[in-house]
């Protein structure tokens, strides 16, 4: 998410009079539907949603997800900051947990991410600089990882975010890049994980790209690049973390611009916040992504994540590292599980 977006809301966002979920009435959708046909029913591709392992056994949430929705992100538990958080030792369980609730309720899994310029872990910063053993342990790392979920994902983010959130267009900076070549880290992230799953599709992510034209033209020329030196990449994916400020069609063309290279293409983090612009234009945001994965060719339609089934659940309601928790309902079920408008809006769309 642009976190000159996050910024302004956490300075300029003043803690509105809110009710129970923290949420002022002016930000509140029109009223719930009554009954809201499963998701996954309706839908010409995988609807997904992301998931905690922390929510697996909480019946509200495991109710919903498992009615709706047909692939599950995990959130962080695919991380290397949930696999290597301790230190040295891959710790898979908290993905486990997450792979055994999908195979027992029928949802796929998609792998989110292997290389990101937000994390990092010890075994590669003590690496740092020495190019050959930094290079060894990107490989391993990528293959330990991808080897193991061989078969238990669909897809994974290989590489997360690889475009500076700004004018530039420009490829961030990060220890991957600074030991490994700015693009090389990217072109060889693919590699590895084809060499370790012959099968998943694998997916370049990054958000902003529906707001922020040169950052998309920065995507894509890196897509591009990739393709033309032979990288497996298969899928691009639009995180799409969106506010109600974002005008008709954005998504619709940043779609279809990426869909131009013939990949799949998966609006894969989807929450419209409800804290800017008008919170009546949640539903149809979320439609215009549904409608927009539904007008690709069936073979590119990778399919739609919501980035959490009830508001409370939201990214943007827990305190982040620079922000504390925002009032906001950025998602399709209130905090109560029960359909906002924007949830019937959503369904209609995808069928
Ligand atoms: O709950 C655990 C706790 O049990 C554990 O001891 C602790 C150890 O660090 O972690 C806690 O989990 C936190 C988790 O959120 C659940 O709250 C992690 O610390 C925290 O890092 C994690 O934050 C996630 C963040 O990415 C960083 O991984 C957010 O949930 C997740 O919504 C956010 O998602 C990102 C996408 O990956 C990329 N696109 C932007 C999106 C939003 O920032």
């Amino acid at each position: 998410m642009n976190p000159t977006r996050r910024a302004a809301l956490a300075g300029g966002f003043a803690l509105a009079a809110c009710g129970g979920d923290g949420v002022s009435a002016s930000q509140k959708g029109p009223a719930a539907p009554s009954r809201l046909a499963p998701f996954k029913d309706r839908a010409a591709f995988p609807v997904g949603v992301a998931a905690m392992t922390g929510q697996l056994a909480e019946a509200g949430w495991s109710g919903l997800a498992s009615t709706h929705f047909n692939r599950l992100t995990p959130e962080w538990e695919m991380k290397m900051e949930a696999f290597l958080g301790e230190g040295d030792r891959l710790d898979f369980s908290r993905a486990d947990r997450i792979c055994a609730w999908a195979r027992t309720n029928g949802a796929e899994v998609f792998g989110h991410t292997l290389v990101w310029y937000a994390q990092s872990a010890p075994r590669f910063e003590r690496l740092n600089g020495s190019r050959r053993g930094f290079a060894e342990a990107y490989r391993t790392y990528i293959h330990d990882v991808a080897g193991r979920y061989r078969g238990q994902v669909t897809g994974w983010d290989v590489v997360n975010e690889p475009i500076a959130d700004d004018a530039s267009g420009q490829l961030r900076d990060c220890i991957w890049s600074r030991n490994l070549g700015q693009t090389d880290y990217v072109r060889l992230a693919f590699e590895h994980t084809r060499e370790a799953d012959p099968d998943a599709v694998l997916f370049l992510n990054d958000y902003n790209l529906e707001t922020n034209p040169r950052k998309l033209d920065g995507f894509m020329r890196l897509a591009e690049t990739l393709l033309e030196a032979g990288a497996p990449l298969t899928g691009l994916g639009t995180q799409t973390h969106a506010d109600c400020a974002l005008p008709d069609g954005a998504i619709e063309r940043t779609v279809r611009r990426l869909a131009s290279l013939g990949l799949k293409v998966h609006v894969s983090e989807i929450d419209v916040s409800t804290a800017t612009g008008r919170p009546e234009r949640q539903g149809a945001i979320f439609a215009e992504a549904a409608e927009a994965m539904a007008a690709l060719p069936a073979e590119q339609r990778f399919g739609v994540t919501v980035w959490g089934v009830r508001d409370s659940d939201s990214w943007l309601r827990r305190a982040d590292w620079h922000r504390p928790p925002q009032p906001d309902t950025p998602l399709l079920f209130d905090d109560g599980g029960r359909p906002k408008a924007s949830a019937q809006a959503f369904g209609d769309a995808l069928g």
